[in-house]
């Protein structure tokens, strides 16, 4: 039986990399997948070629900064599907701007995209899991959160702070909901070959070859859409408030 059949889950940044990945792969294995983002011809065009594999997935716009869209997202969720069972908040952003160099704006633009889409998703995704007898809550976290990345170089300050947050708040709520049998995990990536680096995808390998012990000494989406899928099935329902490193193995 398919791993997640008869789930309905909401993925969030699920027009590129690591959402998309996992958006494929929750289709494949049964769930009703909501995807959302920014990028909507682009999430529309991936949707398109999932619902053409004979996947059931829907395509909803939603800036995760704003509390509004969050609550016409899940609504809409829920007058599609009926219910919430799972939501990855894995929408983020990359700016490596160093402390000395980091404006006011740039910082709350980094914590409103990366941590406050966090707790908005959490706040309007929990009611309805409440309802449906439980949940599992995926966050995507990043290995800065426990490194606060680019120590050597100074690089990376509202990202690693961004993500220390997520961190936390996972933990606190893993621990207030675990009554109301809703799990909530985070998942700590390496690095990924994604969009998310821009050019520096090329040289991902020769730059992380110190760091990263396993060849290709990077990750791809699916690394971390395997370890999401695993936190979102039921295989995974004694665990909660759990920190899963998927950064072959670094040493960083
Ligand atoms: N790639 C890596 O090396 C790496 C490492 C650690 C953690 N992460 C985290 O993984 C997550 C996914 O990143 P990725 O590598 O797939 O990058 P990506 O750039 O391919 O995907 C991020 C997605 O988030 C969307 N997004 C950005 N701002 C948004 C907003 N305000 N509302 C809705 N959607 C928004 C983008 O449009 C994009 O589709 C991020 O949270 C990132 O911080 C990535």
């Amino acid at each position: 039986m398919p791993r997640l059949q008869n789930k309905v889950a909401i993925i969030t940044g699920a027009a590129s990399g690591i959402g998309l990945g996992s958006a494929k792969l929750f289709a494949e294995e049964g769930a009703n997948v909501v995807a959302v983002d920014v990028q909507d011809e682009l999430l529309r065009e991936e949707v398109a070629k999932m619902n053409e594999n004979g996947d059931d997935v829907i395509a909803i716009h939603l800036d995760v900064t704003s509390e509004e869209e969050w609550k016409t997202a899940v609504q809409k969720t829920v007058d599609a599907y009926g219910r919430v069972d799972i939501l990855v908040n894995n929408a983020g952003i990359h700016v490596p701007n160093k402390l000395l160099e980091t404006s006011l704006e740039d910082w709350r633009h980094m914590l409103d995209t990366n941590t406050t889409s966090v707790f908005l998703g959490m706040r309007e995704v929990i009611p309805e899991m409440k309802k449906a007898g439980g949940g599992s809550i995926i966050n995507i976290a990043s290995l800065a959160a426990l490194t606060g990345s680019g120590a050597a170089s100074g690089n990376g300050t509202a990202y690693s702070a961004s993500k220390g947050a997520v961190r936390s708040l996972t933990n606190h709520a893993a621990n207030h909901f675990a009554g109301d049998n809703i799990r909530v995990n985070a998942i700590f990536p390496g690095p990924i070959k994604t969009p998310i680096m821009g050019e520096r995808q090329a040289t991902i390998a020769e730059r992380n070859k110190d760091v990263v012990p396993l060849p290709p000494y990077y990750g791809e989406a699916i690394d971390i859409a395997y370890g999401a899928l695993y936190l979102a099935s039921e295989e995974s329902r004694f665990v909660t408030g759990e920190e899963l490193i998927i950064d072959g193995g670094s040493v960083l």
